[in-house]
């Protein structure tokens, strides 16, 4: 089975000793993952360290960058290199999120520059797309969504585009309250992994984790995650209450 995936993004959320708590609550609220489930947690890199060392030795957990630079290393003055995060021990990177593509204008070659770097220094990358409202009502959502992974992703290897993990955020359902109704997640995740398949074979494309970000909440996280070509969530708003996000955990396929 692919793997299953709960992803928190804290985004530039909590002090540290908030970020501390969170994490603690999170612990100690009983769950279960299995060995096909993951729960990750995308923090500022402030708390990566402090994070990854909390978590350490529970299985199926693990701690995610936000970002990283598209720079190797050098002067570069405010940037974190993937390098940086291999040495803290960091296994993934979230890259693409829209918030990043918007505010901080990132651009499709930029990403692929990340997409190399991480995947040179060994983190996974939760590479992130999604369409506008007003791509999503002029109806040219599949075709918007389709052309990130191929801009971006296209030039990989199979091998490598196999230690990818994608998350489908339609940009109108991010901290609306607004969630795609499962069955337009599954459609749009059917259609990315059709997509997948045409370029690198079925075999590929069904390995290949596809999340669903947007407003998932505690109580529709099982119905989403249930749809056939939902592999999990990558979380932002619900992933800040321990309750919420442990809940959104135990409903992973
Ligand atoms: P919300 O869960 O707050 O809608 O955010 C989704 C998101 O952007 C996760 O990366």
């Amino acid at each position: 089975m692919r793997k299953q995936v709960a992803a928190a993004n804290w985004k530039m959320n909590l002090t540290y000793q908030q970020a501390e708590q969170l994490i603690t609550d999170i612990i100690n609220t009983p769950h279960t993952l299995a060995a096909h489930q993951r729960a990750v947690f995308a923090v500022p890199f402030p708390y990566l360290t402090m994070v990854a060392d909390k978590l350490k030795g529970k299985n199926g957990a693990a701690v995610s960058a936000q970002n990283c630079s598209s720079y190797k290393s050098g002067a570069y003055t405010g940037e974190t290199s993937v390098e940086m995060l291999q040495s803290i021990h960091v296994e993934y990177v979230v890259l693409g999120h829209s918030e990043r593509r918007e505010y901080f204008h990132e651009t499709s070659q930029l990403l692929t520059d990340k997409v190399n770097l991480a995947l040179q220094f060994g983190l996974t990358p939760i590479f992130c797309c999604g369409e506008a409202l007003s791509i999503r009502e002029a109806g040219t959502q599949n075709e918007y969504v389709a052309n990130q992974l191929k801009e971006s992703l296209f030039h990989l290897s199979a091998d490598d585009l196999q230690k990818i993990i994608i998350a489908y955020e339609p940009i109108w359902a991010i901290g609306t309250g607004k969630t795609a109704t499962s069955e337009q997640a599954q459609e749009m995740h059917a259609h990315l992994r059709s997509a997948l398949a045409n370029q690198y074979g079925q075999e590929v494309a069904d390995s290949i984790s596809i999340l669903y970000g947007g407003s998932v909440k505690g109580a529709n996280a099982k119905e989403i995650f249930s749809q056939p070509d939902v592999d999990g969530g990558l979380v932002g708003g619900a992933s800040l209450k321990a309750d919420e996000f442990v809940q959104i955990i135990q409903g992973l396929k």
